[in-house]
């Protein structure tokens, strides 16, 4: 993929799941990627055992629903690697609760880390890719941004916040050079999915009759939309937001019989 060689990479939420995923494929490509974890180290350190055969990668721990910490990280970067060039905001939470009962410390909780975090994240690395003549921003959004199930509103509101998100700074900052676009990801394969299904919280057969691909994507297959929206191949796609999700937002009825 053009534009992505050598690149300053920060991945949020890299240490594990579909952020792992990411990370690898920018790695594959040959960027330079910091992964970013919270409170988890041994999610980092298992992370940077598994991928570090591949290129150069480091782990910095962050809470991302502290905006100071959010400055900081971006600041750190670009002291330690002298600019950066590509971020991907990928970190996010789940708290399913009924809406007339959601806690609002929760549900700021959510929006926080979500979308909060996304924003500024973005806008500090906007700053110095202001300064450097560009760069490439891409977010995590779900296909809860656009398919709703019940008890997951916080959640749900905060990924149409995302895909809102990609527009406005799009059209804000292409002047700059930087694009912003988001990737929403259907059901992907994670190593908590695997565990919900293993222990049966996850109804992975009643999952499958809305999705027409009818499996789940691996999280490389994430990073794949992710490395493209990215690298110049994408040179004139900015503020979209690129459903990766096996056809599931498109799907209409599930079909249960052959016609
Ligand atoms: N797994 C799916 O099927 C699926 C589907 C659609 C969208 N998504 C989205 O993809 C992204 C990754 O999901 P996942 O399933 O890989 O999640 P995960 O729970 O496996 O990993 C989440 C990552 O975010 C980090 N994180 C969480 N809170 C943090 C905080 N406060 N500060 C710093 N880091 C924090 C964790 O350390 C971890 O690395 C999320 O934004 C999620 O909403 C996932």
């Amino acid at each position: 993929m053009r534009g992505i060689q050598g690149k300053i990479t920060v991945v949020t939420g890299g240490t594990r799941g579909i952020g792992k995923g990411i990370a690898k494929r920018f790695l594959e490509e040959g960027a330079t990627v910091i992964i970013i974890g919270g409170k988890n180290q041994a999610d980092a350190d298992q992370a940077i055992a598994e991928l570090s055969p591949l290129g150069k990668i480091e782990a910095m721990m962050v809470d991302l629903s502290n905006a100071d910490a959010i400055e900081k990280l971006i600041d750190d970067v670009v002291a330690k690697y002298g600019r950066i060039d590509i971020l991907v905001n990928n970190a996010g939470i789940q708290i399913r609760k009924w809406a007339t009962e959601f806690p609002v410390e929760e549900f700021d909780k959510v929006i926080n880390v979500n979308m909060r975090a996304y924003y500024l994240a973005s806008r500090c690395a906007a700053r110095y890719m202001q300064k450097q003549g560009g760069g490439s921003i891409v977010c995590i959004s779900s296909g809860n941004s656009q398919c709703f199930t019940s008890q997951r509103s916080a959640y749900n509101i905060s990924k149409a916040a995302v895909n809102g998100l990609v527009a406005s700074l799009g059209v804000e900052w292409a002047r700059f050079n930087i694009r912003i676009n988001a990737v929403a990801p259907g059901y992907v394969m994670t190593e908590m999915i695997q565990k919900g299904i293993n222990e049966g919280i996850i109804d992975i057969e009643n999952i499958m009759k809305v999705i027409p691909m009818k499996r789940l994507l691996m999280p490389e297959e994430i990073g794949n939309s992710v490395v493209f929206l990215a690298s110049d191949e994408a040179s004139g796609i900015t503020g979209q937001t690129l459903f990766t999700d096996g056809g599931w937002s498109k799907a209409g009825l599930p079909e249960e019989k052959e016609l």
